[in-house]
């Protein structure tokens, strides 16, 4: 079976984590949207830090949920499987989803990178435990004070490893989705806690669908849901695991 997932916010909202346009989105009354941009990081990059560095906390102290965990099954029973995420966090991985089935296509809030150059790092050592994170000193220094980060290779000042609004979305994990989506249509596609805002969100869906299954997963409306064969209205923690188990099952 070819099974073609994407994800949102939305599924990491039952670990704690807010969404972006949802309630907690905001952050000391600012708005991501604002936050994650080139302009906002070139005028306060200790702010945007900041930002990056409580988002980092909360997310290494918060835990996969049920969905996370429904999607890592569902990754690991079929014979061909792709997740693309626009989650940051590191929830998918640690439920168990490999990173050659899994793209995070808006970037991955624990890399570090070079705002001049191609220099970038991985502040934190994937533990053997797949739940808990272990900071290296370096991250834990920083953390701890209010530094910012200078590139090693080239002094610049580096930034978190994500793509903010107006950027282009990496190349090579475009690619990846690109060659999935054109070895053929899936037999099911599943869109879970997202709002569908970005154009290449829907397309993707429908052209993975291709007039076949097309399940959303999400407790309220979106651009996608008039095309959805199947419309769960529920948290993705509750959803997922029953259709999980219906695909594993059939
Ligand atoms: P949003 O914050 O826009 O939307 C979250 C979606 O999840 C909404 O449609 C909610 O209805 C839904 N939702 C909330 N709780 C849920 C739950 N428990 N189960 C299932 N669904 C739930 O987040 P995204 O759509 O992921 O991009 O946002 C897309 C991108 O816009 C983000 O990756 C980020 C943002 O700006 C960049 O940073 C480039």
């Amino acid at each position: 079976m070819r099974v073609f997932v994407i994800t949102g916010a939305g599924v990491s909202a039952e670990s704690g984590i807010p969404t972006f346009r949802g309630k907690g989105g905001y952050w000391r009354n600012l708005d991501p949207a604002k936050l994650a941009t080139r302009e906002a990081f070139a005028r306060d990059p200790k702010l945007v830090w900041e930002w990056y560095r409580e988002r980092r906390q909360h997310i290494r102290n918060a835990r996969p949920n049920a969905a996370h965990e429904a999607i890592a099954r569902l990754a690991q029973n079929t014979d061909e499987f792709l997740l693309v995420t626009q989650n940051v966090d590191d929830l998918h991985e640690r439920a168990g989803v490999s990173p050659e089935k899994m793209v995070q296509i808006h970037g991955d809030i624990f890399v570090t990178r070079c705002s001049r150059c191609d220099f970038k790092r991985h502040d934190y050592e994937h533990p053997p435990s797949p739940r808990l994170r272990r900071t290296s000193e370096q991250e834990h220094e920083e953390e701890e004070g209010d530094v910012i980060p200078r590139c090693a290779e080239c002094g610049a000042l580096m930034r978190p490893g994500v793509v903010w609004f107006g950027e282009q979305l990496p190349s090579s994990e475009l690619q990846r989705v690109e060659t999935y989506l054109r070895r053929g249509a899936c037999h099911v596609v599943i869109v879970a806690g997202t709002t569908a805002t970005f154009g290449y969100i829907v397309d993707w869906a429908l052209r993975a669908s291709s007039g076949g299954e097309l399940i959303e997963v999400n407790p309220e409306e979106t651009p996608l849901s008039q095309f959805a064969t199947q419309r769960a209205r529920e948290p993705a923690a509750i959803a997922m695991p029953q259709i999980v188990d219906q695909i594993i099952s059939s």
